[in-house]
């Protein structure tokens, strides 16, 4: 008895510890242009010619991950320059977030129940569609997909080079932002939401726009889907 408790007591601990494998993005630039994709906190960002794709390992248990697109880059030898949306602070390898109007993958892998939740916002504006889906789709661990003729149609004040605006962005108030906590949609949410049903189109959207799959998936993210 007490040497089989002695070998299957260390098992069950070892079980209870070992975390789920880390999730592998693969990130694909399927635009006619060429884009910077970045990810935070995994990930970085690199060049990424048009039909090229990217693919970096996530942590399990990463929280408050997301991948966006930068366009309009131009950048040195040490990785130094700019990019037209989504940049970050100048850097090739993104360490912060993208200055809007970016369109967001957000993710955090291995939350409660051992599901990854994730979801598309439009947040911070939309500068290119994405397509964000497990790499192997099954039951209810489904992808969604926000890709709409958003820069064209595009309110006159929300308007900006290489994408679109959200207005808590350009207005910075509650009544967009949501500061105090609480706020309901508005013409300009509106706008966002008709275009993108299953993307957040403002701080406090809807949580059914928030997808989940079963911790250890690995996910597909696809620009110009
Ligand atoms: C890539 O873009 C083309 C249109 O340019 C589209 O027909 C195709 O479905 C896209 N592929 C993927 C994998 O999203």
């Amino acid at each position: 008895m007490a040497a089989i408790s002695f070998v299957l007591l260390p098992l069950a601990f070892l079980t209870l510890l070992t975390p789920h494998k880390a999730a592998t993005f693969t990130i694909v630039n399927n635009c006619s242009d060429t884009l910077w994709p970045a990810a935070v906190p995994y990930g970085g960002g690199i060049h990424l010619n048009s039909g090229q794709t990217w693919t970096f390992e996530v942590p399990s248990g990463t929280t408050v991950g997301r991948v966006w697109a930068r366009t309009g880059c131009s950048f040195d030898d040490s990785g130094n320059g700019h990019c037209e949306t989504g940049d970050c602070g100048g850097k090739l390898s993104c360490a912060a977030y993208g200055s809007p109007p970016n369109t967001l993958a957000e993710f955090a892998l291995n939350e409660f129940s051992n599901l990854d939740l994730f979801d598309i916002s439009l947040v911070d504006g939309y500068n290119v569609g994405i397509n964000f889906s497990p790499a192997t789709a099954s039951g209810s661990c489904q992808g969604q997909q926000c890709a709409a003729d958003f820069v064209r149609q595009c309110p006159a004040a929300l308007k900006a080079p290489g994408g679109c605006n959200n207005p808590c962005t350009v207005f910075k108030t509650d009544e967009y932002c949501c500061y105090s906590g609480s706020c309901v949609p508005t013409d300009y949410s509106r706008f966002f939401k008709n275009l993108c049903p299953d993307a957040y189109s403002f701080p406090k959207d809807d949580q059914t726009d928030t997808y989940s799959c079963p911790a250890g998936t690995d996910y597909r993210v696809t620009f110009c889907p």
